[in-house]
């Protein structure tokens, strides 16, 4: 039963497997939150709905902690509901009114809370779904106007969070651009309001909706940590706001900037969700909860990522069927599973200035139709897999000189163009139509069976083109609602398919898109120590089992870096492993040595897409980054570590490795042919396994597993 409604004292409890959640009722009739951390007696939290003593000067809302509340009366905190009625009130006090839980057991139950506006028929329901085993709740808010009238909605946040009186509060997150995404920042909140938001119509490179909040002690291994993740791929806001007595609360959902629209008579709205958590165990104990969530409960599959190959960094749009057949040929010879043409297949696609929009293949290209690639990708033992990015045009295009009313515009305004071209106006019915209908034709006429679906440009102009239209919030909403129901059909009638979600590299990866995509493509930039911190920083919100990696070219075009091929297979292999370089050019000893590194791979995704990760160590604190990657009852693991500059002679270095079963023997081993050796598990995770790493931009990948008897019973 991880929901307990406690009727003596007014008391919600959510009970989780290492968590409690309280909040109640307050004389008031306003919900108040109470508690979130590890479990406690939830009745003996019950006192803190008292009233608490304040100066004449204060309002109490100032005081205590609303869990839900309206912008009203004396409230001015960051409000979960801002709204005008129709006869011009713009006051919002929400009352408690009951409430229902449904399902029954631990895995499926959730509480409504039922609230109305003290005056006005304007009714939320805070909805709480405990997932009992990573002691996360989701939540979301959903409005209902019972009013005669419609009520104009500014403000409608998915969830209020509050975290109990530290001494000080440190907010981690992440930022970043296109090639630079996930990186990550540790910063002290003080008195005042940080928002992290999107206002670019995706979840874009710059922010990620994910937070966690610690009182500025706790590591990867040890402390408290709060932290939350928005589910949604359009303009978003999550505001962390402290206020001068001491409190936090962080509002998150759908921005509300540019976001006012009106809720009809008896009309609903439903927000996002967003998930919140509590890990006792540090930032690794919260990343390990988030991961697991998201492969049970969020992924729509969860087999291991199939080994790629990608052309676009070998050939970028100059595709013709004749590479293509050489690629896929050497392709095949590495072990690579699942042969991707990315962009520059269709239309008059020669560069970025035109063809977007025209999803038929170019003839000249091919000419004997896709057919001939198909069939000879297959033959090898492969699958094959098309880029498409449906929600763009080209002004240089059939479809915009066809359509030129699709796109995002104002009436008075040229468009802003971005990367040449255009976003279609996809909450438009005829658009959205044209999507389906198209990616259905592609799906149907082609044995495809996995879509790399880009969307490299952010929303601008956000009009439908039409004089005096006011569209605001809903052509932001709408965009985004359109396009999960456009994956979730496509899903549903192709669903031997696989997704990619891609935006310019890593700009729309959440935990909204993430219910309809396989995989995620984290950045473009594929150099391999830059994609170490791009990638650790993905995988403090995200699962490395969604995480796609590729190998690319020595020296790597972003920085001029050239690194063995040895790292940079280690570096992409600690997500879903991609070869993206012109393998046409790659030696024979290369070749060799990549269908060596993919053979590793297969050995060891299972670890990737099941097993739990351990962030070693790290280029933020050291010159040495490792991460291990160990199954559910430590019977086995891999690590990878990368050394980035030996300097002084250097000290012997020991890696302490996590989440082995203390008694066991394991046999540790490197892939690099030296000799393995036998240790107890105790011994590898306290004194540590010597790291055999010297020299710049070295790497190392070894394998654990368990050798004694209870191993083999
Ligand atoms: C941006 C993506 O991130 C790249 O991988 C590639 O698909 C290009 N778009 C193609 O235009």
């Amino acid at each position: 039963m991880p929901i307990i409604y406690h009727e003596n004292h007014r008391l919600f409890e959510i009970r989780t497997a290492r968590a409690s959640y309280l909040f109640g009722v307050n004389d008031a009739g306003t919900l108040q939150h109470l508690y979130w951390g590890e479990p406690i007696h939830a009745e003996e939290a019950a006192e803190l709905l008292k009233s608490r003593s304040h100066s004449s000067f204060d309002a109490a809302v100032d005081r205590e902690t609303e869990e839900y509340g309206g912008w009203g009366g004396a409230s001015y905190a960051e409000p979960g509901l801002k709204a005008t009625f129709a006869d011009g009130v713009r006051d919002v006090r929400l009352i408690y009114c009951g409430y229902t839980i449904e399902g029954a057991d631990e895995d499926g139950e959730e509480l409504a809370v039922h609230l109305e506006d003290a005056q006005y028929a304007l009714r939320v329901e805070l909805r709480y779904k405990p997932i009992h085993r990573h002691d996360l709740i989701e939540r979301r808010a959903i409005l209902r106007n019972g009013e005669t009238s419609p009520v104009r909605i500014e403000q409608v946040m998915a969830a209020l969070w509050s975290v109990g009186r530290l001494p000080d509060y440190r907010l981690t997150h992440v930022t970043g651009r296109w090639a630079g995404e996930y990186q990550l920042r540790s910063a002290p909140l003080t008195e005042g309001k940080k928002v992290l938001e999107s206002r670019r119509g995706f979840t874009g490179p710059h922010a990620n909706p994910w937070f966690a909040l610690d009182d500025g002690s706790a590591s990867e291994t040890a402390g408290r940590v709060w932290f939350g993740a928005l589910a949604w791929s359009g303009n978003w806001k999550l505001a962390l706001e402290r206020t001068t007595f001491g409190g936090i609360r962080i509002a998150g959902g759908v921005n509300d900037f540019d976001g006012a629209f009106a809720l009809a008579e008896g009309e609903t709205y439903a927000s996002p969700v967003f998930v919140g958590g509590f890990a006792a165990g540090g930032f690794g104990d919260m990343s390990r909860k988030l991961h697991r969530y998201q492969r049970e409960e969020i992924q729509p599959t969860r087999a291991p990522r199939k080994v790629l190959y990608n052309s676009w960094e070998a050939t970028e749009f100059a595709v013709n069927v004749r590479d293509q057949l050489a690629l896929a040929e050497r392709a095949a010879k590495l072990g690579v599973e699942r042969y991707v043409v990315d962009d520059g297949w269709f239309g008059e696609r020669h560069s970025d200035r035109a063809g977007l929009g025209d999803w038929h293949v170019n003839a000249e290209k091919f000419p004997n139709g896709l057919e001939e690639l198909i069939g000879a990708v297959k033959e090898q033992g492969m699958e094959f897999g098309l880029w498409v990015e449906p929600e763009s045009v080209n002004p240089d295009s059939e479809l915009f000189r066809r359509h030129p009313d699709w796109i995002y515009r104002f009436p008075t305004r040229d468009g802003t163009q971005l990367r040449n071209q255009y976003l279609l106006n996809l909450g438009k019915p005829e658009v959205k139509a044209f999507v389906l209908a198209f990616m259905t034709e592609l799906l149907s006429n082609h044995d495809i069976s996995f879509i790399k679906w880009d969307m490299n440009r952010t929303v601008t102009e956000p009009g439908g083109g039409e004089s005096g239209a006011d569209e605001t919030a809903s052509v932001w909403i709408r965009h985004v609602e359109h396009l999960y129901e456009i994956w979730a059909e496509l899903r549903a009638r192709f669903p031997h398919v696989e997704f990619e979600t891609c935006a310019g590299g890593g700009a729309r990866i959440d935990l909204g898109i993430l219910r309809y995509a396989d995989q995620a493509w984290i950045s473009d930039n594929t150099d391999a120590r830059d994609r170490l911190s791009i990638q650790e920083g993905f995988t403090y919100a995200y699962s490395p089992s969604v995480m796609m990696c590729w190998v690319t070219e020595a020296p790597n075009g972003f920085n001029g870096r050239s690194l063995p091929l040895s790292y940079r297979f280690h570096s992409a292999m600690m997500g879903g492993l991609g070869i993206g370089a012109d393998i046409g050019r790659w030696s024979a000893e290369e070749m060799e040595a990549a269908a060596r590194y993919v053979g590793v791979y297969k050995e060891i995704r299972h670890l990737i897409a099941e097993g739990d990760q351990y962030r070693l160590a790290s280029l933020r604190e050291s010159n040495i980054a490792a991460y291990q990657y160990v199954d559910a009852d430590g019977g086995e693991a891999v690590v990878f570590a990368f050394l980035q500059a030996q300097s002084f002679g250097g000290t012997e270095r020991r890696l302490r490795l996590r989440g082995l079963v203390p008694d066991a023997l394991y046999e540790v081993r490197g892939d690099d042919g030296s000799p393995g050796f036998v240790r107890h598990g105790s011994t590898l995770m306290h004194l540590g396994v010597p790291l055999a790493l010297r020299g710049d931009d070295v790497s190392w990948l070894l394998r654990v597993k368990r050798v004694d008897a209870t191993a083999a019973n």
